[in-house]
C-alpha cells in the first residue's frame, strides 16, 4: 500500500452515472476519496474537460461491447482530461511530489469528474507554466490526438495540409500544431468559425456550407478528417497522387468506411488512406506542452461549468458532435469553439497530516478504490484491457 506524505481526505464530490443514457443520468454525489496505489499519485482536480469520448462512454452502444459493462457501467465516473495538484504520492512514485501541478489524459480508466482522482505517474506531465488549470485540462486528449494524427500522416515541412472539421477540440489543436511543423494549412469548417481559425494560424479557410473543397482543383499532401462525413472517393479526389488521408474521427459512417475500405482503396506506391487510434502518451503531451510554453499553441475554451453542472456540459458536447451527413451547402446550428472545463467546488472536508482515510457515506469506498485501480491500470490485466478499449 502506498505511503503518503501530504493530506488526509475523507469525502469528495463527484459526478456519477449508474446507468447508460442521456446526461440526465449524471448525478452529483458525495463519495469517499480514492486511495492511490504504490505507483499512483492522488490528484486534487481543479479542472477537467469534456471530450466526445465522455459522451460516447455515457450514451453509446460501443462501451457495452468493449467491456465497460454490458447492462450498466462498471466504472461510474467519467472524465478523461484533468488538471490539478498532486496531494499525495505512492511509495514507488519518483517523478512527482505533493504540490506539483500536473495535467494528463486518464482515459484508460476515466474518473476525472471528481474532486480527487488517482492516476499512474507515467501518464502525467507537469502543467504548462503559462496555462490556467482550465486551459491545461482542455489540452491532453485533443492535442495528443492532433499530434498523433499529423505524425501518422507523415507531415513534413512544406506540405499542404487540409483539416476537415477544424473548429472542434481536436481540429483547433491540429491547425496550430500543423503550423508549428512549417506547413501550409487549409482549415475546413462552418461559417462562424472562419475568423477564429485564421486567428489560430490557418493560411486558408474554407466554409463547407458554401464551397466543396474536394472540387476546387486544389490537391493536398495530407488530409485529416476530424469531423463530419464525406465518402472516401471525395478525399481521394482532393489528394495529390502521393498524398495521405488520415481518418481521425467524425460520424460513425466515416469511421466505418475508413476502417473497412481504407487499405483497399490505398494505391500501391500512391495515395494512402489510413486511420488513427490515438493513445494517451506522456511524451507526446510533453511535446505539446513545449509548443504551448513557446507560445505556438493555445487551447481554445468554449465554456466553463461548475462541477455540479457537468450534465449540461456533456449535453453541450452531444449537441455539437457530428451526427448527420455532411453535404455541400448543408447547414448546422453554429456553436463557438468547444472545449469544456468544469471547476469543482471547494472540498467539503480536508484535514492535514497522516495517511489518507475513507469515511463511509453514500457509495462504497471499496468501489472507489476499484475505480482508482481501473483508471490507473495498476493491475496489469486491467491496464492491457483498458488500453485496448479506449473509446473515441
Ligand atoms: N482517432 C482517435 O484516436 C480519436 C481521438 C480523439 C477523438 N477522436 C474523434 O475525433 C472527432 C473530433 O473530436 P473533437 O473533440 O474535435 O470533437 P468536437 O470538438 O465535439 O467537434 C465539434 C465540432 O464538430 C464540427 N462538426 C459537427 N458536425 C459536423 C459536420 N457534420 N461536419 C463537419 N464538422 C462538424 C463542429 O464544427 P463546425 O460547426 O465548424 O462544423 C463542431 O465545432 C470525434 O469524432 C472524436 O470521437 C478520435
Amino acid at each position: 500500500m502506498a505511503q503518503f506524505r501530504s493530506i488526509e481526505v475523507n469525502l469528495m464530490k463527484t459526478i456519477v452515472f449508474n446507468q447508460y443514457g442521456t446526461p440526465d443520468v449524471l448525478t452529483l454525489t458525495d463519495v469517499s476519496a480514492p486511495t492511490a496505489k504504490d505507483d499512483q499519485v492522488l490528484i486534487r482536480v481543479f479542472a477537467a474537460s469534456v471530450n466526445s469520448a465522455d459522451y460516447r462512454l455515457l450514451s453509446g452502444p460501443i462501451p457495452r461491447l468493449m467491456g465497460f459493462g454490458l447492462l450498466r457501467p462498471k466504472d461510474k465516473i467519467m472524465g478523461a482530461d484533468i488538471a490539478g495538484r498532486i496531494e499525495a504520492v505512492g511509495k514507488n512514485v519518483t517523478r512527482f511530489k505533493p504540490g506539483d501541478e500536473v495535467f494528463g489524459d486518464i482515459a484508460t480508466g476515466f474518473g476525472g469528474f471528481a474532486e480527487y482522482v488517482c492516476a499512474r505517474e507515467s501518464i502525467l506531465v507537469k502543467k504548462p507554466a503559462n496555462l490556467t488549470f482550465e486551459q491545461a485540462a482542455a489540452v491532453p486528449m485533443a492535442a495528443v490526438t492532433a499530434l498523433q494524427g499529423l505524425r501518422k500522416g507523415g507531415i513534413k515541412p512544406g506540405d499542404h495540409v487540409a483539416v476537415v472539421g477544424a473548429s472542434g477540440g481536436v481540429g483547433t489543436f491540429m491547425v496550430q500544431i500543423a503550423k508549428s511543423f512549417g506547413v501550409e494549412v487549409t482549415a475546413i469548417s462552418s461559417t462562424k468559425k472562419m475568423e477564429g481559425l485564421r486567428a489560430l494560424g490557418a493560411d486558408h479557410v474554407i466554409d463547407y456550407t458554401r464551397e466543396d473543397f474536394t472540387r476546387s482543383g486544389q490537391r493536398y499532401d495530407l488530409i485529416l478528417a476530424v469531423n463530419g462525413y464525406r465518402p472516401l472517393a471525395d478525399y481521394r479526389r482532393a489528394l495529390k497522387p502521393q498524398g495521405t488521408y488520415v481518418m481521425v474521427g467524425g460520424e460513425g459512417r466515416q469511421i466505418f468506411e475508413s476502417l473497412m475500405m481504407g487499405s483497399l482503396v490505398s494505391r500501391r506506391g500512391g495515395q494512402t488512406m489510413t486511420s488513427l487510434a490515438a493513445t494517451p502518451n506522456a511524451d507526446d503531451l510533453s511535446f505539446v506542452k513545449d509548443l504551448i510554453e513557446a507560445g505556438k499553441v493555445t487551447p481554445v475554451i468554449d465554456r466553463t461549468y461548475p462541477l455540479e453542472n457537468t450534465a449540461e456540459a456533456v449535453r453541450h458536447v452531444g449537441r455539437v458532435m457530428p451526427r448527420e451527413r455532411l453535404s455541400f451547402a448543408s447547414r448546422r446550428p453554429y456553436e463557438p469553439y468547444r472545449t469544456f472545463s468544469h471547476l469543482p467546488a471547494p472540498l467539503r472536508q480536508q484535514k492535514s497530516g497522516g495517511n489518507l482515510r475513507h469515511a463511509r457515506r453514500g457509495s462504497s469506498p471499496a468501489r472507489l478504490e476499484h475505480l482508482c485501480v481501473r483508471q490507473s491500470g495498476s493491475h496489469t490485466g486491467n491496464r492491457q484491457k483498458l488500453r485496448r478499449s479506449r473509446i473515441h
